[in-house]
């Protein structure tokens, strides 16, 4: 299969490309990547030599150069977003451009082109926060910061061309993902890099909000197996089944990093912070799916990683990264 992965420069994308190289020995992949502060080539170091793999640098809000890039391929792969909730809070714009008006551009070039799949993908946030039970494919979306808001935009978008133009697009709604490569802006990379380095871990509000945490690397053979399997016009949730309140991840990576626990820093709460997020993924085990790494065998992994590739994170850390930190505390 000739795919087409856009954003595959970040963090799920660089993990999916890196899984399909390995799984599928007759695919080849072009990834279309605008290298935002968030897209790193060093996170495809490794593959950037294969034959099967190429990168173009551009922005999916590019018509002609979606369709330039697009033009033969037998799916494409939508990973190209902001992602990163705090940010929506203080710069929204480049958040509705990408994760909006960046999807319109996918489809109409998917729709002119005929190409067989589009599959986008959209986040369990969506479905906004849920005091019990887990969100179903079927349910409404009530999304509630501008990143989810702009995800829903994308997603429900996605979902109207498969109605009106029968756009073969499938829609994926994963639940919070943590693994090798995730920028430190993150919690569990954060938490992780800064507890490394002796620094206070900034817990917002009272820490109990729950997040269902999903290894990416299970995410991935979820994503794999929706594009070459799911069905036109559907939603697949795609959950971890590891749902923890922020105040025991927290903990989890002080232990996991041989630090005290006086590192936790209470700070003020993210506005319209959602507190729990939770889905339903009957829908994509009955495709096939199951998640094979469990959830505190796979943070000892990631705490591993971390600790073993400081010349990744830190020079981020040092950089863009500080300086946007260091505005954020000035403005609480
Ligand atoms: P990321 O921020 O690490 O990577 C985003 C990538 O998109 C970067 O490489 C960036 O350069 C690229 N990009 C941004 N704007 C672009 C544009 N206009 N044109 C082309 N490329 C552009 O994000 P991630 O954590 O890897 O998330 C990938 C996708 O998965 C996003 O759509 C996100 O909404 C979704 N998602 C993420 C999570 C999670 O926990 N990280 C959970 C559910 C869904
Ligand atoms: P995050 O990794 O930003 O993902 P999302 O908000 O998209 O779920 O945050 C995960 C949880 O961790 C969320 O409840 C907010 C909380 N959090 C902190 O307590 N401190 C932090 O510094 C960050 C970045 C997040």
């Amino acid at each position: 299969m000739k795919l087409v992965v856009t954003g595959g420069a970040g963090f799920i994308g660089s993990n999916f490309i890196r899984h399909v190289l390995a799984a599928h020995a007759d695919d080849s992949i072009v990834n279309l990547d605008k290298l935002t502060y968030a897209g790193n080539l060093k996170n495809l170091a490794d593959v950037t030599d294969s034959p099967r793999y190429r990168f173009v640098h551009g922005d999916v809000c590019d018509a002609k150069m979606v369709r330039d890039v697009l033009r033969g391929a037998d799916a494409v792969v939508n990973f190209a977003a902001e992602s990163h909730v705090d940010r929506s809070l203080v710069e929204p714009d480049a958040f509705l451009r990408t994760d909006v008006f960046g999807v319109f551009t996918l489809l109409e070039a998917v729709r002119e082109l005929s190409i067989p799949r589009l599959v986008h993908i959209s986040t369990d946030e969506v479905y906004g926060s849920l005091a019990t039970g887990s969100a179903r494919e079927s349910d409404p979306l009530r999304p509630s910061n501008p990143y989810s808001a702009s995800k829903a935009g994308g997603d429900l978008l996605a979902l109207a061309y498969w109605q009106t133009h029968r756009v073969p697009v499938v829609v994926t709604r994963s639940s919070n993902n943590f693994g090798p490569f995730q920028y430190p802006e993150k919690v569990i990379p954060l938490f992780i890099t800064n507890a490394l380095d002796d620094q206070p871990l900034p817990l917002y509000g009272d820490g109990r909000n729950v997040r269902d945490w999903l290894y990416v690397v299970d995410n991935c053979t979820a994503l794999d197996l929706v594009l070459r399997k799911g069905k036109d016009g559907e939603v697949y949730n795609i959950g971890g089944g590891h749902e923890v309140e922020n105040i025991v991840l927290t903990r989890d990576i002080l232990r996991l990093t041989g630090k005290p626990e006086t590192l936790i820093r209470p700070v003020k709460d993210r506005p319209g912070h959602d507190r729990r997020y939770s889905v339903d993924s009957k829908k994509v085990r009955q495709l096939g799916w199951t998640p094979k790494h469990p959830f505190g065998k796979a943070l000892e992994t990631t705490v591993a990683w971390f600790r073993e590739h400081e010349a990744w994170w830190r020079p981020l850390k040092s950089g863009e990264l500080k300086a946007w930190y260091r505005q954020q505390y000035e403005n609480r």
